[in-house]
């Protein structure tokens, strides 16, 4: 395609990088690293978690519905599901940096249970039952970081509870 083809020439240096990081995906070495975002702030944290959820919202939404059953979709979400592991990863990262002994065991909580959901969405034959139950470990592993570490709600906005990240 034209337009991919500009892109990787007007990003010359990063076009290397992406074609290895692809390579790796398909050899299923991509490690979270790879794709990291940064997350050094409390700001960048928040946009994080925002871009976890939306992704993690197209997951919740079409894991229950016959569309489960087409390659294309389970792909989709395999896509999505990267999206909230690399934004996990680094919010991982931000909660070490911080010494949050606790953030780190609840990230990693988080980030078995996506690769849980990851293998069930990589089967050749799909198993919706198996994955609508590793959507909803998923969801608790959410679930129980925000019960521990945030605070607020929907109207006033989340923060971390006092404490945590100084
Ligand atoms: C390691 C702990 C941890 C995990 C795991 C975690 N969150 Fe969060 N999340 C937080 C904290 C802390 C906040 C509040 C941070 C802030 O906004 O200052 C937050 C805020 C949010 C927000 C609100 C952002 C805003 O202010 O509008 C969304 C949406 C969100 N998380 C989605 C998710 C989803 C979806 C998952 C699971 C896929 C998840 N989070 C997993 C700690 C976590």
């Amino acid at each position: 395609m034209a337009q991919e083809h500009d892109l990787n020439a007007t990003t010359s240096s990063a076009g290397p990088v992406s074609r290895f990081v692809a390579a790796m995906a398909v050899l299923g070495f991509v490690q979270a690293s790879a794709v990291e975002p940064k997350v050094a702030t409390v700001d960048e944290f928040r946009t994080a978690m925002k871009d976890a959820g939306e992704a993690f919202a197209v997951i919740t939404m079409m894991t229950p519905t016959p569309a489960y059953l087409l390659n294309s979709v389970r792909g989709d979400e395999l896509t999505q599901v990267a999206i909230v592991r690399s934004q996990m990863a680094a919010s991982r990262t931000f909660l070490a940096a911080k010494r949050s002994a606790e953030g780190v065991r609840l990230s990693d909580e988080m980030l078995d249970a996506l690769d849980d959901l990851d293998a069930i969405l990589r089967k050749s034959e799909p198993d919706q039952a198996a994955a609508i139950d590793a959507v909803e470990e998923v969801d608790k592993a959410c679930a129980a970081c925000h019960r521990s570490m945030r605070e607020g709600n929907e109207r006033t906005g989340y923060r971390f509870r006092p404490g945590i990240v100084g």
